[in-house]
């Protein structure tokens, strides 16, 4: 499933609710990112004939409680990809005089606002004369777009250049069914754009990071114009930025492929973004002559080296700490780069443990993704379930992405580009 266009998903809602409606339970209008209004459908057509035909087969009796005499309401247009002049709006407003209409118009503080819907496509290069589908609903809530702007990295404290988008991290965090007093972690913790999304729904929130700079807050700026960061750029001065400071555990420098913690389950949800190596490197610490098992205890003195850390590796490490440490029915929520002419859904690591829930795609080029994958934490972890996944063709099928990197800046990507191209002229 591709993640659609805020569009697509205004639209969308509608259309579903064409069959009946109901106001989602699970994910109330206030955690709605992608949703920009939640109506209910009363008519839809291609053409304003269609729209009063469909109208007109709408059951009265779940009309009149919105139309009674005694009620306020106001109808509004909106239009996509066009706009229209007020004397357009009103003779589409006065065509609908055929509805049961009963009550006074009020514009300021109407008891029901009811819209007309009006979808010129996409392309404002061809705006067509009559719109491709037109909806009439009665208006039931707005989601939270504007969440998106307010928590915009552009105007964020401390950043990095792999900082987590705001729309994406609200996404993910619903994803997470993050929820107030979870504690909610983030293995490869960054700049913790994350950690902002679900310390917004009331969930407490840590994480790790291998870079001793980037958790300190320390080193290149990455803002243009500014060449060190700032006394004050760090995880918690940007919870702090948006009045979530209380939310805030700790972060801490470590390795994922090596986690510090306590066994045991505690965390709510896990919501990740590993590095790809594209933009930042993958690493793990170890020395080069990687220690036999059973010596691994560095003296004191010890300042380990880093290795390079295989992605495959580091989803099963992934998959394996989230089993461990995640409460029943906790998520993982985490991006999977995908080399796309080899990816197949059957490439999405597993583990005995942990139900994937959701799996979307965003394009980064023609020839690569990376992967929304979403997993519920179903069985309690038991020893033996720490490599048995292993033995799955799935986990030999990933390592091929191991050289997500080399195939992302390769020959044959560019070739593959370059032919797109071509072939787009
Ligand atoms: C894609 S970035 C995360 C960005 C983050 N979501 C944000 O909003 O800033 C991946 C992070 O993983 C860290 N990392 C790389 N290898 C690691 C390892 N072995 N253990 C823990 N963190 C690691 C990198 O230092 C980098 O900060």
């Amino acid at each position: 499933m591709a993640l659609p266009s805020s569009l697509n998903r205004y639209l969308l809602l509608m259309a579903q609710e064409h069959l009946e409606f109901r106001l989602p339970v699970s994910s109330p209008a206030h955690r709605k990112l992608m949703e920009r209004s939640i109506f209910e459908l009363w008519g839809h057509g291609k053409s304003p004939e269609e729209l009063y035909r469909s109208l007109k087969k709408f059951p009265v009796e779940k009309m009149v409680p919105f139309l009674h005499a005694d009620s306020t309401y106001k109808i509004k247009i909106h239009t996509f990809n066009k706009t229209l002049t007020q004397e357009e709006k009103v003779k589409r407003i006065d065509a609908l005089e055929f509805l049961p209409f009963e009550g006074k118009v009020n514009l300021k503080e109407p008891q029901h606002i009811f819209s007309i819907l009006e979808d010129y496509g996409l392309d404002p290069n061809c705006i067509p004369e009559n719109p491709h589908n037109i909806y009439f609903g009665r208006w039931i809530a707005d989601g939270q777009r504007e969440l998106i702007e307010s928590y915009s990295v552009k105007k964020r404290h401390f950043i990095g250049n792999t900082s987590m988008d705001a729309g994406l991290s609200f996404i993910m965090a619903n994803h997470g069914k993050v929820k107030e007093n979870d504690i909610v972690f983030d293995p490869f913790v960054g700049t913790g754009g994350l950690l902002i999304a679900s310390a917004h729904f009331g969930a407490y929130v840590c994480g790790t990071d291998i870079d001793y700079n980037t958790v300190h807050g320390l080193g290149k700026a990455s803002r243009k114009n500014q060449k060190w960061r700032g006394p004050d750029e760090n995880i918690r001065a940007n919870l702090r930025q948006y009045g979530l400071e209380k939310y805030y555990l700790d972060v801490l420098v470590s390795d994922a492929s090596k986690p510090s913690w306590r066994k045991g389950a505690y965390f709510d949800a896990i919501i990740t973004d590993p590095p790809y190596g594209i933009r930042e490197s993958t690493r793990r610490t170890g020395s080069q002559k990687e220690m036999p098992k059973g010596i691994e205890k560095c003296p004191e003195s010890h300042v380990p080296v880093s290795l390079n850390y295989h992605l495959s590796d580091m989803f099963f490490d992934l998959l394996n700490f989230a089993a461990e440490t995640l409460v029943l029915g906790g998520r993982l929520v985490y991006w999977l780069p995908v080399y796309t002419p080899e990816y197949t859904e059957e490439m999405v690591p597993w583990h005995p443990c942990l139900e994937l829930i959701s799996n979307c795609e965003q394009k980064l080029s023609s020839h690569t993704s990376r992967r929304l994958i979403t997993m519920e934490k179903v069985k309690k972890f038991e020893n033996q379930d720490q490599y048995s996944h292993l033995l799955s063709d799935r986990f030999l099928q990933y390592q091929g992405h191991n050289s997500f990197r080399e195939k992302y800046f390769s020959g044959v990507t560019k070739r593959i580009a370059k032919e797109e191209k071509s072939t787009q002229e």
